[in-house]
């Protein structure tokens, strides 16, 4: 019998390549999305990647009383990994109580609800917990500073929820991960990511401005104390960091002793604004073209991550380089252009 795992925000970005990994590595993936910042035509092209229609459920997790009754029938699932979350830092600024009470509602409503089951969960945390970091590169023991946005704020506020509920119920076996910049597409061009609107992330917003769906790119600030003036970023390919979300299940499964544990889920490596425009040129055979604006507020200087830990400990590391990162993030703009997802 395959283990089954409930992905909520499974069709999302992060989640619908989580999904294919899950797949892959012998698990029966059970996503539930409100499909608020995702398309269900993931679902098809989940479908033709690995052969699988995945098993999903349109719910909104902060409709308490239809996912319960969802969980009802659902007494076989052996772990969680929850993405479900509002995402854009910006928004969170001007509508915090949208942030608050989405992120927090359903985090809260899924751990209420394994309150009498065994259940490993894996959580979705941020690089931005550490804020501006005094070392580099971070490690997970690094002090956790007062969160720039709402967004930011909900993160670290979730890790303290999920790690009083680890202290006090033996049921939960928890891990939170904590993402650094999450880039690239799958290999086979059909899931990536699908930002609505104009995108706020240099990735998608590089590949876009490239393809002639938006102006040039503005490169925030090129004063930073930085070799060559801009921001600088741990990239993560996606399908690195679905990886490790199927490594950190393992690890709770195998170390039935841990209840609460958190991991840095990174290259390692930094590169900057101006690294990753040159990275795209050189795979792509693209040449971008950008301005440089003035700095964007609230924006870290520099961070990258010890990742030394996920390796030990999860026996995961990333595989996947910059260029492919860039190489898969314009694979997918170009699929996007070329069919009806476009528009998702
Ligand atoms: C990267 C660098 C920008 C756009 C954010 C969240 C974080 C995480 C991922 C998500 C910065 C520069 C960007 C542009 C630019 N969480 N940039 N021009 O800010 O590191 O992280 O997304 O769920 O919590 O804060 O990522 O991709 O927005 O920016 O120059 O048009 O690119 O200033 O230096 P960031 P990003």
């Amino acid at each position: 019998m395959k283990k089954k795992i409930l992905v909520t925000g499974g069709t999302g970005y992060i989640g619908s390549h989580t999904v294919v990994e899950l797949i892959n590595a012998g698990y029966h993936p059970v996503i539930i999305d409100n499909l608020s910042n995702s398309d269900i035509k993931v679902l098809e092209q989940i479908r033709q990647i690995t052969g699988v229609t995945p098993e999903f459920y349109e719910i909104d997790l902060c409709d308490k009383l239809r996912f319960n009754a969802f969980m009802e029938h659902q007494q076989d699932i052996a772990g969680v990994i929850h993405f479900a979350a509002f995402k854009a830092v910006g928004e969170s600024v001007e509508q915090p109580l949208k942030y608050y009470d989405n992120n927090f509602g359903s985090l809260i409503n899924v751990l209420q609800c394994f309150a009498q089951r065994q259940v490993a969960f894996v959580f979705s945390s941020s690089c931005t917990v550490y804020g501006q970091p005094d070392v580099l590169p971070v490690s997970e023991d690094a002090p956790i500073k007062k969160a720039e946005s709402p967004y930011g704020n909900t993160k670290q506020v979730a890790e303290e929820i999920l790690k009083d509920v680890a202290r006090t119920a033996d049921n939960y076996q928890i891990v939170s991960l904590r993402y650094f910049n999450p880039v690239g597409a799958h290999a086979s061009a059909l899931i990536g990511e699908l930002p609505r609107g104009v995108p706020q992330n240099l990735v998608p917003f590089i590949t876009q401005s490239a393809s002639g769906k938006r102006g040039p790119l503005t490169v925030f600030g090129r004063d930073y104390n930085t070799p060559d003036g801009s921001c600088i970023r741990d990239f993560i390919h996606v399908v690195d960091l679905a990886k490790a979300h199927v490594a950190a299940l393992k690890y709770l499964e195998e170390q039935k002793e841990v209840k609460y544990d958190v991991f840095n889920i990174g290259t390692g490596n930094g590169y900057s604004v101006l690294e990753a425009i040159n990275a795209f040129n050189k795979t792509t055979g693209e040449k971008l073209i950008f301005k440089t604006g003035e700095r964007r507020a609230g924006d870290i200087e520099k961070v990258w991550g010890d990742v030394s830990k996920a390796a030990r400990l999860l026996s995961w590391k990333a595989t996947l380089g910059i260029d492919e990162m860039m190489r898969s993030a314009w694979a997918w703009e170009k699929y996007l252009k070329a069919t009806e997802l476009q528009d998702a």
